[in-house]
């Protein structure tokens, strides 16, 4: 009885000591990633440009450039933009860009007829231990109302991933799982990435988009046809008169 309660003692100890250790090592070991970004669009209009500025802080770089780990960011791309698939494939061709659009994109559709889809933008992991900015193209949807002015459409922030080979432990904090495609060239395999926070210099914002009142085609495209056939009467009518 008492040997057994002493045993039972001394496990209990043992796996408290055990579990102190893995914590303490687990913390020391991982790597810390400050990573701010800021956020700009360029251009007004229909076709824009986001610029994202990522700067990561007292980060542990040989740490990090040994760990064979990779970053992405991800965007959910709202109905009312699209990122272009031909514009994306050019930028991953030219090495400009590392990009996967997971989901259809249809060029043509209005907003409201539009769905969403995700970009990942795989990272150069030498550039993130430093600085790096991306410059992502994207393009606003014709919005359809019966009232002229500006459409409002958010704009995402977007996401931070990152997925190391052996766990995702060993990048500090727990954040939330996320599965998403492994890189632009291999998007049929799901990797289980992190979803770092990071600090956002910027809001979440809404981009105005001039509304082309496409109900209203018809109606100019057939008053000007009147117009114009009116026109030709009249001057035919002159023409005939001064005979
Ligand atoms: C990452 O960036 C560095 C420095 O700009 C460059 O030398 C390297 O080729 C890039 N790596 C990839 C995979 O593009
Ligand atoms: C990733 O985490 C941030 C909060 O840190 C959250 O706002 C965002 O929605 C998450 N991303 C996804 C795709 O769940």
């Amino acid at each position: 009885m008492n040997s057994k309660t002493a045993f039972a003692f001394k496990v209990s100890i043992l796996s408290i000591l055990l579990v102190n250790f893995r914590l303490s090592t687990a913390k020391k070991d991982c790597i810390k990633f400050n990573v701010s970004i800021t956020q700009k669009i360029e251009h007004l209009g229909f076709h824009r440009d986001i610029n994202w500025f990522i700067e990561t802080e007292n980060l542990d770089r040989k740490a990090w450039m040994n760990s064979s780990c990779s970053a992405a960011l991800m965007l959910e791309v709202a109905p009312g933009m699209f990122v272009n698939p031909d514009q994306a494939d050019d930028l991953r061709r030219l090495g400009k860009l590392d990009i996967f659009i997971d989901g259809t994109v249809d060029i043509e559709v209005p907003a409201h007829e539009a769905i969403k889809h995700t970009v990942y933008i795989y990272l150069n992991n030498s550039q993130l231990s430093t600085k790096l900015s991306v410059k992502l193209p994207i393009h606003l949807r014709y919005q359809r109302s019966l009232m002229g002015g500006h459409a409002k459409v958010p704009l995402n922030k977007p996401s931070l991933l990152i997925h190391c080979p052996h766990s995702n432990q060993i990048i500090c904090g727990r954040d939330q799982k996320i599965n998403a495609p492994v890189s632009s060239k291999d998007f049929e395999t799901l990797w289980v990435w992190k979803n770092v926070t990071y600090k956002a210099n910027f809001d979440e914002m809404e981009l105005l988009v001039p509304i082309g009142n496409l109900e209203h085609y018809p109606y100019v495209a057939t008053i000007s046809c009147i117009l114009g056939c009116v026109g030709c009467i009249y001057i035919l009518s002159l023409l005939s008169n001064s005979e």
